[in-house]
């Protein structure tokens, strides 16, 4: 028996599934037939050499992806019969991780799929793949010299690399150096649709973007390269309406604009060949298929037939020949390739069962607090409370003048907590979810530390409040009994997770099981792939986490096909500036002069000097 509390079949129909044995399974989509793969086995093989927590890429995750949007734009183009073809471009900036752009490049190479980058260092990532002859380089992003002139001479190394213009002073820059190294360039140029687009990203769209020219700049542009006979090299539109677009009516309205700005190019005189729509398809990481932030209300193959139909009304309206379409689909290529996989470490118990006995010697007010006890009941649940807390707090004021004593407080405040728990379940069980009571009561959740850092594995979380589905990858046979926060490694009061996505919705808590003394008890975060690899930063030195790529096979095996160690304390430190043979040296002096003191044995001396080093070397993580 399993209870699927977590909404795992919702969100994670197609990767993942609870097996018998209750552990969680990783479903191949490529093979539907094949058995699942169980995830803790995985982790036990990752164990022997490494430890947690760690990125577990699941190579076929990725491949999976990337055949489904270029597969169902094919299907789409097919059934609708547009006259020409669909090219997927990866956006660097998703994931830069090399083993992701190699497998990127590797599995999407049979659609003779590109790359998009923004800056040039990415522009270098994608000079050094092997990409197909047909494959493109959209550059987009804002361009100095050197970046314009690498591009127009990786040119003669028949690699398609377009330059969008993103700006007046980019294309003179353009025209500048294209005219100095005698090379036509490949361009594009950036617009900026007035659709304005819901959640998250909606400032990414509209008037007030900060991407791309405005109607006016376009036709400034459009002069400019015609009076210096660069129109006919302009072969690629390119618009971007947000990362995670909820609504598919948004698609629509933006792809049916973006179509009207590519008409009046072409007719301007430009051999517009390409209409680059961008990213915005979004993840459905609440598994809702409702228009929120954190959901989208359309499949895949709405997606695809959606863009593909309106392109094709409008082109054919317009009696404009059908343009090869371009997405730069990286959110939902990578995301749901990356479980980030930590283990439990600690746990703070507010849930307090026995309540310690009072005696003739106790404070008033502690009888008052037990006494709370007789009157608990619906309509006085308020009154219950707020009495526990005056108690509480006239305590905790004779406490910090010195009238009562440490054992005195510490049986004030077990039995404050009894007293609460006892309040709180008769909230739960009555259901009483919008007596105001029952907000206050959440902080009662107990608090479950895990070894990872919100700040360096999740940090949309952190910074934008991005939900990810946080399930525990065993014992899902097993009803959870405890609601809990999570808290990470960090020693920030904002490394906590409150929200998670659940079978019922968004809940304050999660339901979790009872983690006993020394058992190894796994949480997985899911759909990670995307962006927080590199967004990450590095709050309290927590740096990269160990990464392991997975490929799965048949009757449940799997082969771990590549592994990086994640950052050493010798990194990190080299990041903030410090040398580790520096931080070594003045260690070993400090340690020398003491032992020179007598201070210190020359066992203590070499311990010291040799625990340090072994610090040196090892994960920033907690390390069994
Ligand atoms: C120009 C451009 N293309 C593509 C993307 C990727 O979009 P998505 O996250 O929707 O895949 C972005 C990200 O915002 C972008 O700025």
């Amino acid at each position: 028996m399993t209870f699927d509390v977590y909404g795992i079949e919702k969100w994670g129909k197609k990767f993942f599934q609870v097996l018998d044995n209750g552990n969680l399974g990783l479903l191949n989509p490529l093979k539907i037939k094949n058995e699942p793969i169980d995830l803790t086995k995985i982790v036990k093989k990752l164990n022997q050499k490494l430890s947690p927590p760690y990125i577990i890429r699941v190579s076929d995750y990725l491949e999976f992806m990337i055949n489904e949007i270029n597969e169902n734009f094919n299907k789409s183009i097919k059934t609708i019969g547009y006259k020409n073809k669909f090219k997927s471009v990866y956006p660097i900036k998703v994931n830069q991780q090399s083993q992701v752009i190699k497998n990127v490049v590797k599995y999407s190479k049979k659609f003779n799929s590109g790359l998009e980058v923004g800056s040039k260092a990415e522009l270098l990532i994608a000079l050094s793949q092997n990409l197909t002859k047909n494959a493109l380089i959209v550059c987009n992003g804002t361009k100095d010299e050197e970046f314009v002139k690498l591009s127009l001479l990786s040119n003669k190394l028949d690699i398609k690399t377009v330059l969008v213009i993103e700006s007046l002073r980019e294309l003179d820059l353009i025209i500048k150096i294209s005219n100095l190294l005698k090379i036509k360039p490949l361009l594009g140029i950036r617009i900026k649709l007035t659709n304005l687009i819901s959640g998250k990203w909606s400032q990414s769209s509209g008037d007030r973007s900060a991407f791309g020219l405005p109607v006016d700049k376009i036709t400034e542009a459009l002069t400019k390269l015609k009076k210096n006979q660069l129109l006919e090299c302009l072969i690629l539109q390119h618009s971007h309406l947000g990362s995670q677009v909820p609504d598919i009516i948004e698609i629509r309205k933006y792809t049916q604009e973006a179509c009207r700005f590519f008409i009046e190019i072409i007719n301007y005189g430009a051999p517009l060949k390409y209409i680059d729509l961008g990213g915005g398809l979004g993840v459905d990481y609440t598994g809702e298929n409702k228009s929120k932030f954190h959901s989208v209300n359309y499949s895949m193959e709405e997606y695809c037939i959606n863009i593909v139909e309106t392109l094709k009304l409008e082109f054919d309206k317009a009696k404009t020949n059908h343009p090869v379409i371009i997405t730069e689909s990286g959110r939902a290529t990578v995301a749901p390739s990356s479980i980030l996989v930590f283990n439990i470490l600690d746990t703070t118990i507010f849930d307090v069962k026995s309540c310690p006995k009072l005696n003739k010697k106790d404070h008033t007010y502690l009888s008052f607090m037990m006494q709370i006890l007789n009157y608990i009941n619906k309509d006085r649940i308020q009154e219950c409370f707020n009495d526990l807390n005056y108690y509480r707090d006239e305590l905790r004021i004779l406490f910090r003048n010195g009238q009562i004593n440490l054992s005195e407080i510490s049986k004030i405040e077990k039995t404050y907590l009894f007293v609460l728990n006892r309040i709180k379940k008769f909230v739960e069980e009555k259901k009483l979810n919008s007596n105001p009571v029952a907000s206050k009561l959440k902080n009662l959740a107990d608090i479950y530390h895990g070894n990872f850092s919100l700040f360096q594995s999740l940090p949309d979380m952190w910074a934008i409040d991005q939900l990810h589905p946080i399930a525990p990858i065993q014992k899902l046979n097993l009803k959870p009994k405890k609601h809990v926060i999570l808290n990470d490694i960090t020693c920030d009061s904002d490394g906590m997770i409150s929200k998670f996505v659940l079978n019922d919705g968004i809940k304050d808590t999660l339901p979790i099981h009872e983690v006993k003394k020394n058992e190894e008890y796994y949480l997985g975060v899911f759909f990670v792939g995307a962006y927080q690899e590199t967004l990450g930063d590095l709050h309290n030195l927590f740096g990269d986490t160990n990464i392991s790529t997975v490929k799965l096979e048949e009757n449940g095996k799997f082969k771990i096909v590549h592994e990086q160690i994640g950052d050493k304390i010798s990194q990190v430190l080299s990041y903030v500036e410090y040398s580790s043979s520096e931080v070594l040296k003045i260690f070993s002096e400090k340690t020398t002069k003491f032992y020179k003191n007598n201070s210190i044995s020359s066992k203590e001396k070499n311990q010291l000097l040799k625990n340090f080093k072994a610090s040196i070397d090892g994960y920033t993580y907690f390390e069994n």
